[in-house]
C-alpha cells in the first residue's frame, strides 16, 4: 500500500517538531514498516486513517506513541567496541586521576535507547573502581522515548540482545538468567539513573558531566539542529572532560570548540579551554 505524499509530509513535520529527527524523501516505506504494528491498537488500517486520527485527536500521548515508533533505537552492548576500549584504557583512568581531589565523576549518556550503552559504561566503571577506591560515579542515561527507558530500567535483555557485543565473561559476571531473559545484576543497575529527556527541550537538572556519550543520534538531525545540540553539549561538558560521538559522527563543520583526539580507531572530543579574558584592560585577548 503506498503512502500518500500529504500524509508523509504531515507525519514528518510532526516528527521533526517532536524530536528534531528529519525523514528524507524516499523514506515513505518507513511509515508502513514502523507504524503498521500499531494499527490494531489504534483501530485504524492505513497510514491515511492514522493521520486523520492524529489530526482529530489532540492527545499528546497518542502523538508521542506514534512518533516514537519512527525513531531508530538500534543499539547493542559495547557498540563499535573501539570507543569502549578507549574508555577503559585511557579516557576513564585519566579522568579518575584528574578528579582525584573530588573523587567524583559524572557521566551522561544522552540518547541511551534501551540501556545497553550506559550499562556497558557501568560495567567498565565497575572494573575500574577496584583501582580507584573511594570514588563515586554517577551515570545518567536519558532518551526521548519512554518505551525505551522502561525497557532500559527493567535491565532485562533477550538472548539475542546479550549475544550482540557483550563478552561472555561480562555476561557471566554481571547478569543473571531468569527463564527467557538475562537480568542485569543490581550492582550494575543501581549505577545508572534513567530519565526522559528531549535533547531539544530543557536540560534543567542535567549537571555538567566529565564524560558525555552522544552516539548515533546526531545523524538523524539536520545541520542546524546538529550545531545547536553540539553547542549545548559543549556548555554541558566539564573543563577537562570529554565527549564521544557515534562512529559516523563528528564535530567537524559543527563546532570549533573541541579538540579532536584520535585514539586508534576511536575519536574523542575535548572542549577547548575558554579564552582568558584580560580583566584589567577589559580587552579580550
Ligand atoms: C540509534 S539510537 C542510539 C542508541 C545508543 N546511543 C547507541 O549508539 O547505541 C538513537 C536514540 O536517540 C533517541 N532520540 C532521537 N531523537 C531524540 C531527541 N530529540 N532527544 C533525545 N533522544 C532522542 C531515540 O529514541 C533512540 O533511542
Amino acid at each position: 500500500m503506498s503512502v500518500r505524499r500529504e500524509d508523509f509530509d504531515y507525519i514528518r513535520m510532526l516528527l521533526k517538531e517532536h524530536s528534531g529527527v528529519a525523514l528524507e524523501d524516499g523514506k515513505e516505506y518507513l511509515l508502513e514498516v514502523r507504524l503498521s504494528p500499531l494499527y490494531d491498537e489504534m483501530k485504524v488500517d492505513s497510514i491515511a486513517e492514522m493521520v486523520q486520527l492524529l489530526r482529530r485527536d489532540n492527545s499528546a500521548a497518542l502523538r508521542e506513541r506514534v512518533l516514537n515508533c519512527l525513531l531508530t533505537n538500534e543499539t547493542y552492548f559495547f557498540r563499535d567496541i573501539h570507543p569502549f576500549e578507549m574508555l577503559r584504557t585511557e579516557v576513564l583512568p585519566e579522568l579518575f586521576a584528574a578528579r582525584a581531589a573530588k573523587r567524583h565523576l559524572r557521566i551522561w549518556s544522552g540518547a541511551c535507547s534501551t540501556g545497553q550503552e550506559p550499562y556497558s559504561v557501568a560495567m567498565i566503571v565497575n572494573d575500574l573502581l577496584e583501582r580507584f577506591p573511594g570514588f563515586t560515579v554517577e551515570i545518567l542515561a536519558t532518551d526521548i522515548a519512554e518505551e525505551n527507558l522502561e525497557r532500559a530500567m527493567s535491565g532485562q535483555y533477550s538472548h539475542a540482545e546479550v549475544n550482540r557485543g557483550l563478552p561472555a565473561q561480562m555476561l557471566i559476571r554481571h547478569f543473571t538468567k531468569k527463564e527467557a531473559v538475562w537480568q542485569v545484576n543490581e550492582s550494575i543497575r543501581r549505577m545508572v539513573t534513567f530519565r526522559k529527556l528531549n535533547l531539544f527541550g530543557s536540560w534543567a537538572g542535567i549537571d555538567r558531566a566529565d564524560l558525555i556519550l552522544l552516539r548515533n543520534v546526531l545523524i538523524y538531525f539536520e545541520q542546524d539542529a546538529k550545531k545547536e545540540i553540539i553547542g549545548r553539549i559543549r556548555r554541558n561538558v566539564a573543563d577537562g572532560g570529554a565527549v564521544i560521538l557515534g562512529a559516523s559522527e563528528t564535530v567537524l563543520g559543527l563546532s570549533e570548540e573541541f579538540h579532536i583526539v584520535h585514539a586508534g580507531k576511536a575519536s574523542l572530543y575535548r572542549p577547548k579551554a575558554a579564552e582568558p579574558v584580560a580583566v584589567l584592560s577589559g580587552v579580550k585577548r
